[in-house]
C-alpha cells in the first residue's frame, strides 16, 4: 500500500477509538508484533534470536536502516557516533542548574530538547544525509547524558568513558567509573545490559514511539521529537513502570512478603492499585520480552552471586497471577518490565534511573519510527474529534455573569 495514496483519503466519517485500541496511524516497516502469539521481530528478525546473537548497536543499525549490519557498516556508524559524542561545554551549565532531587527522566528530556540550541543544524534535516547527522549525533551524545543524569545525583564529575570501547561497554564505564580508579567491566554485566537494550529498542505505535512519530510530523525535527518521546515513556502505564515495580515489590517485602494481600488490592475495582508489570494493551499472551528477562534475572543474579528477595516475590506474584481467574480473565500476563528492574538493580544501578535505561534502548526504535515516518513524507498528525460542548451561546457581559 502506497502511503501517498491514502493521505488524501478522507471521507468525512471521524471515528472515536479511545486510546487508539483498534486504529492504525501509520504503514511501517520495522517492528512486527503479534499480541496473540506473543510474537515480536525487528525487520524481521526474531526478538530471541537477537537477543541471544547480536549485540545492541548492531540492533540499533537495522531497526533504523533496514538490515544488520556488514562489518565495515557497523565499524562506520560505530566510529561516526563517536566523532559526535562531544556535547557543548554549556550544557553542562543546565544540568548544573537542575537541583539533585529533580527526575532524570526529566533532566534527560529537558537536556535531549536543549541539545536542538547547541546543533541548530540538525532542525532542518530533509535529505537522507542530514538525517544520518542528525541520528550520529543524538546515538554519540544520548548515552552521555544518560550517564551525566546519574552522576549529576551522586555528585560525581562528568565523564566520556574512552573511544576505545563498544558503545555498550562504553556506557557502562561512563556511568560507573570513579575518579582516579580503573573501571572494569564486568562481562556479565555487559551482556545483560545489551540484552535489556536490545529488548526495549522498538515496540512499534507504542505511546512515546507514537508521540515521536506526531510531534516530528509537524517537521519539529529529531532531538525535540525524542524529547516529546522520553516525556512520554516516563509515565508509570508506560516505561515508568520498570521503577514502579520496584517501588511494589521492595512495598510487598517491607510488608511482610504477603503476596496475597496485594493481589487482592489489585483485584478490587475500589482500590486504584494496580499490580506494576502486568498487562499490555497488545499483548494477549505471554510478552516474549518477559520471558527472556526472567531467564536473563536468574542467570544474572546467580552469575553476580546476588541474593534479592524480591525477586521470590517477584516470582510468587507471577505463579498466583497465572492460576487467579482475574488476571486470566483479562489476558494480564508479566510485561517487559516485570522483571527488568531486578536485573538493573542487582547491576548497581538506582531505580530512579530504570526508566532512563529504558529510554536509552528506545532510541534507536524512536528513530527508526521517526526517519521512517519523513521518508514516507507522512501528513501532519491531527486527529479529529467529536464536539460534546455547550451549543451556541449568547455572550454576557463580565458585570451581569
Ligand atoms: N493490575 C490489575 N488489573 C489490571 C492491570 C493490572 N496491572 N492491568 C489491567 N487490569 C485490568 C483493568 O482494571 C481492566 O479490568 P476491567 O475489564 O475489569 O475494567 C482490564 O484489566 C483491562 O485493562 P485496561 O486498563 O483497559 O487495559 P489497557 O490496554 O488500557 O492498559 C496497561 C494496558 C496500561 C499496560 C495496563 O495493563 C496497566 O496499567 N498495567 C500496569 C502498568 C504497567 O505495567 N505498564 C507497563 C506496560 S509495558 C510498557 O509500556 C513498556
Amino acid at each position: 500500500i502506497d502511503v501517498k495514496t491514502l493521505r488524501g483519503a478522507t471521507n468525512g466519517i471521524i471515528t472515536i477509538d479511545p486510546g487508539y485500541k483498534n486504529t492504525g496511524a501509520c504503514l511501517s516497516g520495522i517492528t512486527f508484533l503479534n499480541g496473540e502469539k506473543g510474537i515480536l521481530r525487528y525487520r524481521g528478525y526474531s526478538i530471541e534470536e537477537l537477543a541471544e546473537k547480536a549485540d545492541f548497536l548492531e540492533v540499533a543499525y537495522a531497526l533504523i536502516f533496514g538490515d544488520l549490519p556488514t562489518t565495515d557498516q557497523l565499524a562506520q556508524f560505530h566510529s561516526d557516533i563517536r566523532e559526535k559524542a562531544i556535547i557543548d561545554d554549556d550544557v553542562k551549565k543546565i544540568l548544573d542548574a537542575f537541583p539533585k532531587v529533580a527526575h532524570p527522566m526529566g533532566v534527560l528530556s529537558s537536556l535531549t530538547s536543549a541539545l536542538t540550541a547547541f546543533n541548530p543544524s540538525s532542525v532542518n534535516v530533509d535529505s537522507e544525509e542530514e538525517m544520518y547527522r542528525a541520528i550520529v549525533k543524538i546515538m554519540g551524545k544520548f548515552p552521555v547524558l544518560v550517564a551525566w543524569a546519574m552522576r549529576k545525583k551522586q555528585g560525581l564529575p562528568l565523564s566520556y568513558g574512552s573511544n576505545s570501547l563498544g558503545y555498550v561497554e562504553n556506557v557502562l564505564t561512563m556511568m560507573f567509573q570513579r575518579p582516579d580508579e580503573e573501571y572494569v567491566i564486568n562481562p556479565i554485566i555487559k551482556d545483560a545490559l545489551d540484552k535489556l537494550l536490545i529488548l526495549h529498542a522498538d515496540h512499534e505505535q507504542n505511546c512515546s514511539t507514537s508521540t515521536v512519530r506526531i510531534v516530528g510530523s509537524s517537521h519539529a525535527g529529531l532531538f525535540p521529537s525524542l524529547s516529546a518521546g522520553i516525556s512520554a515513556l516516563w509515565g508509570p502505564l508506560h516505561g515508568g513502570a520498570n521503577q514502579a515495580v520496584l517501588e511494589m515489590l521492595e512495598a510487598i517485602k517491607e510488608d511482610g512478603g504477603d503476596t496475597k494481600k496485594y493481589m487482592a488490592k489489585a483485584k478490587d475495582k475500589n482500590d486504584p492499585f494496580r499490580l506494576m508489570g502486568f498487562g499490555h494493551r497488545v499483548y494477549k499472551n505471554f510478552d516474549p520480552r518477559a520471558k527472556i528477562i526472567k531467564k536473563a534475572a536468574d542467570q544474572v543474579l546467580n552469575d553476580l552471586g546476588v541474593e534479592d528477595p524480591i525477586l521470590e516475590i517477584a516470582k510468587g506474584l507471577e505463579q498466583e497471577a497465572l492460576n487467579d481467574p482475574y488476571f486470566v480473565d483479562r489476558k494480564l500476563y508479566p510485561n517487559v518490565d516485570f522483571y527488568s528492574g531486578i536485573i538493573y538493580r542487582a547491576m548497581g544501578i538506582p531505580v530512579e534511573m530504570f526508566t532512563v535505561m529504558f529510554a536509552l534502548g528506545r532510541l534507536p526504535g524512536w528513530i527508526a519510527q521517526w526517519r521512517e515516518m519523513r521518508l514516507n513524507k507522512e501528513p501532519i498528525g491531527r486527529p479529529r474529534q467529536i464536539y460534546t460542548g455547550e451549543n451556541h451561546r449568547a455572550f454576557t457581559e463580565i458585570k451581569k455573569r
